[in-house]
């Protein structure tokens, strides 16, 4: 036995035999723990089943948890490549039992493994106790039959170990291997024990307290937490002194040799040990969704990655060169971290990028660096203003130009880079004072200078634990905020996604130890500032609160669903309508989506449907939803579809999903799109997507709106239960509704021909007893026809003038609507006479009409009086009798 692989699983596998739960290690950003950046010992994914908070159906386990050391209070960055066993990214193997066994059983376990499985000789061990740990010091001698002078008690807080300022801790012991005479050092508590003769490799701790605002306050039931360094014990059992020359990183390095064609010389080897080391911690910090930024966690791994770029380019490499030691790395670990082989692409790329573009000014960044320490000698130290100049211009992280002047022993100005760098964010917050933003917002910039932009966990997570950095109510900072009251919550970090991109933002709780505050939305502020807005249910919550953040799942969910969904009906609608359409806005909620593009006229049924139907099939595809980063103009050039006018970052998130099946993308990615929003991770997920309405919103510009998953299926229920009543009400199939309803809608309109020639005859024969009135020897036949049309109306009267000698005849039809239109009529022997627009003009009035028109032998008016037909045929009666009388 004695590769790294083989190592970590006789670990792991001797646990478990002896009873552990072989647990898979936890993501390098702790989900658990506000206070610590990186997940930085094997015990952090455990820390709340310690304190007794949570809780596992087992009380033994047994990890190799990724761990990172840089950046946070653990920080080995500056130390790395110089020395043989520090690095930014390790492998801590660990056995834990939570309130189960304690330290006999602990060391029993550690001796057997140390001494049986590993082999290692007794008299090559020494051990540390506590001080005061009498009882471990007698289990040691008791266990291991070591003699007083090999169990070591050590006074100092080196013996007592604690997570950070909060968590559990207790005392803990030591094993230390004995790397021989050959090699300076004394053992440890010795006056040399700073030298490499004795190395620890392995720490037993017995928890027995939670380290609370500064108080030990016991756990509930003593514990134990270990930790091996598995490069150390590797190089332990391969025989060799430094960690860097262990199997892994020999292989490693190896890689970077070959790559740059530079062999390790002693002038090289710190580079190549460099280079293995952060690829490492890169590598892994993006497989856990790290990815490089100016703030918080990405700034680290950025500043990991271009010190390592720096020395690849000091090693003469005129290319990128980290993303091409990738496949060294994934075969070496790739078995043993699966998630180094699902984001192997997404390692590269981003390796890629980051050196592609710091590349750009690596070089004249070295030149100005070289001219501003020209004169200096080792012992002095380089002006603030530069380091600043370096970091603003060039990229030049801080410590990575501290790294660049180490070898010749100059230091750096950091008060100075401090001052520049704070004078820079005044500047910036005066000209932003200026742009006439409201008096109320200019709070988040005292917000952000001092709290920096929030870490947005919320890609890979929904629910993460975090500490309240600052609270803001009516456009003040309070340190507070009581029962009822209504404000504003500022994180370190937060899974809450802030509305932007056409995403609305989340809503879910926050519970910190006395409080529980609502958040009904989530906005982001100047620069990164995610704002949790919303109302103290219960208690209190005050600034440096640690707190629980639990994004509404349900809710968002469905608001992923709905923002897949958008980008695959704007490649939809692209296919069926045409490249002019381009996307003009977005709504992207819970409930529904909304899409505004360009398109001059209304999309047809057909044309929707078919777009419809696209999108579910990459639905149906079930294909995973990928995402990268890249640079901006390359996103755009690789044909990402970007947002016209949008402002992006020098670096983009690009979203594709699904595989086209027709035209000349068939084969690639179906929809590809420049999106900080957040996603199914399948297009399964969306189930569903309908198109629920198409409208125009302005000139040349479409909307739809469309409902996914459970929303859209309700929808059709909902429509189908419709046709189902109508088909019902018709008693027929559903099949069969349309052609009834069509034959009935024919049947009607016969129907009502019918009606109207029924109507017209009986408006006829209706009179056709009944005589003219005399009026002054004049005939006047006047008649109400019900429901006959006023053009229907001309016809009767000419058919009833026929009928008379000499006289006049006036009929009033009244619309079912009660409306009324009249016409009379005169016999050709009164022409002269009388005439037929006067005698119209006259029952118009009667009728609430005006006006009225014809010949003088027949004219017409109308009216919406119909109530009044029998008044106007008797002022057409009066007036006759009038004209006689004249
Ligand atoms: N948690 C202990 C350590 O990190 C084992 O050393």
């Amino acid at each position: 036995m004695s590769g790294v692989n083989e190592i970590r699983s006789t670990f792991l596998d001797f646990f478990a035999r002896n009873g552990h739960e072989m647990v898979a290690s936890g993501p390098l950003v702790p989900r658990n723990d506000p206070t610590l950046m990186f997940t930085s010992a094997g015990m952090v994914p455990f820390k709340n089943v310690f304190t007794g908070l949570e809780k596992r159906p087992y009380v033994r386990a047994t990890t190799a948890q990724k761990c990172v050391r840089a950046g946070g209070k653990h920080n080995d960055l500056d130390n790395v490549g110089y020395t043989s066993r520090h690095h930014t990214f390790f492998e801590m193997l660990g056995n834990f039992s939570f309130g189960d066994y304690f330290k006999e059983r602990a060391i029993e376990l550690a001796w057997t493994l140390v001494t049986k499985d590993f082999a290692l000789a007794k008299d090559r061990l020494v051990v540390t106790v506590y001080a005061e740990d009498d009882e471990a010091h007698r289990l040691w001698k008791k266990i291991a039959g070591l003699s007083d002078d090999r169990i070591i008690r050590i006074a100092t807080s080196d013996n007592f170990w604690a997570m950070g300022d909060s968590g559990p801790c207790g005392p803990c012991s030591e094993i230390f291997f004995d790397h021989g005479d050959k090699i300076f050092g004394g053992p440890p508590g010795s006056a040399d024990e700073d030298g490499d003769r004795f190395v620890e490799i392995w720490n037993l701790v017995f928890m027995q307290y939670d380290q609370v605002d500064g108080v030990r306050v016991p756990l509930p039931r003593p514990s134990i937490d270990t930790g091996m360094g598995l490069e150390r014990v590797a190089a332990v059992l391969q025989g060799v002194h430094s960690n860097y020359e262990i199997d892994l990183f020999r292989a490693l390095i190896r890689a970077s040799e070959e790559a740059t064609g530079v062999g390790s010389t002693a002038e090289t080897a710190a580079s190549h040990r460099i280079i293995a080391d952060h690829l490492r911690a890169s590598s892994f910090l993006i497989a856990d969704g790290v990815l490089p930024s100016n703030e918080g966690r990405g700034y680290v791994v950025r500043r990991i990655m271009r010190r390592a770029m720096r020395h690849a380019h000091l090693l003469g490499a005129k290319d990128p060169l980290l993303h091409r030691l990738v496949p060294a790395l994934v075969r070496e670990m790739g078995q043993a971290y699966p998630e180094l082989v699902r984001a192997q692409s997404l390692i590269t790329e981003t390796l890629l990028l980051e050196e592609t573009r710091f590349r750009r000014t690596l070089s004249r960044g070295l030149i100005l660096l070289d001219e501003a320490s020209a004169d200096l000698t080792s012992g002095d130290r380089i002006d603030g203003e530069t380091v600043f100049k370096l970091y603003d211009t060039y990229g030049f992280p801080y410590d990575l130009t501290e790294d660049a002047l180490r070898s010749r022993g100059i230091g750096v100005d950091r008060d100075g880079f401090e001052t520049a760098m704070a004078r820079q964010r005044a500047e910036a917050r005066a000209n932003w004072a200026g742009s006439g933003e409201s008096a109320a917002e200019t709070v988040w910039f005292g917000v952000r200078d001092r709290v920096g932009a929030t870490d947005f966990l919320g890609y890979s997570t929904e629910t993460a634990a975090g500490a309240v950095m600052a609270i803001v109510t009516d456009g003040a900072e309070v340190t507070r905020l009581e029962t009822g009251a209504a404000g504003i919550l500022v994180l370190n970090q937060t899974p809450f996604y802030g509305e932007s991109g056409g995403q609305v933002g989340d809503t879910g709780v926050i519970t910190g130890p006395n409080g529980r505050f609502r958040v009904t939305d989530t906005q982001k502020k100047t620069d990164g500032v995610f704002v949790h807005i919303g109302t103290v249910e219960e208690g209190t919550i005050a600034v440096g609160d640690g707190v629980d953040l639990v994004v509404d799942g349900d809710r968002r969910g469905r608001i992923r669903g709905n923002h897949s969904a958008t980008h695959l009906l704007h490649e939809a609608l692209r296919q069926v309508l045409g490249t002019h359409v381009a996307q003009k806005g977005s709504m992207v909620s819970a409930d529904r989506l909304r899409f505004d593009f360009s398109h001059t006229k209304p999309v047809s049924d057909a044309e929707l449907e078919a777009a419809e139907e696209i999108a579910n099939a990459i639905v149906l595809q079930d294909a995973p939803v990928t995402t990268r980063l890249m640079a901006v103009d390359d996103a755009i050039a690789s044909g990402a579809m970007a947002l016209f006018g949008e402002k992006y970052g020098d670096e983009v998130r690009v979203v594709a999903m699904g595989t086209a099946t027709e035209g000349d993308k068939a084969g690639k990615a179906y929809s590809v799109e420049l999106c900080g929003g957040t996603h199914v991770g399948r297009t399964g997920e969306i189930g569903l997507v309908r198109v629920v309405q198409e409208a125009a919103v302005a000139a040349g510009v479409r909307r739809i709106e469309a409902l996914t998953g459970a929303a859209a299926r309700r929808h059709l229920a909902e429509q189908e239960r419709r046709l189902k009543d109508v088909a019902g009400v018709l008693k027929v199939p559903v099949g069969e509704a349309a052609a009834r309803v069509q034959s009935l809608v024919d049947e009607r309109r016969k129907l009502e021909r019918d009606l109207v020639e029924a109507r017209k005859k009986l408006a006829m024969s209706a009179g056709a007893g009944e005589a003219p009135r005399e009026i002054a020897g004049m005939q006047f036949l006047g008649r109400i026809a019900e429901g006959v049309a006023p053009k229907d109306l001309k016809n009767l009267v000419e058919t009833a003038r026929k009928k008379l000698a000499s006289g006049v005849v006036a009929m009033v039809g009244v619309s079912e609507d009660g409306k009324a239109g009249i016409v009379v009529g005169i016999t050709a022997d009164l022409a002269g006479k009388l005439d037929a627009v006067d005698l119209v003009r006259v029952a118009a009035d009667v009728l609430g009409g005006k006006g009225g028109g014809g010949r003088p032998d027949i004219a017409q008016a109308g009216g919406p009086d119909g109530a009044k037909a029998n008044d106007a045929l008797e002022a057409i009666a009066a007036r006759l009798g009038e004209l006689a009388a004249a």
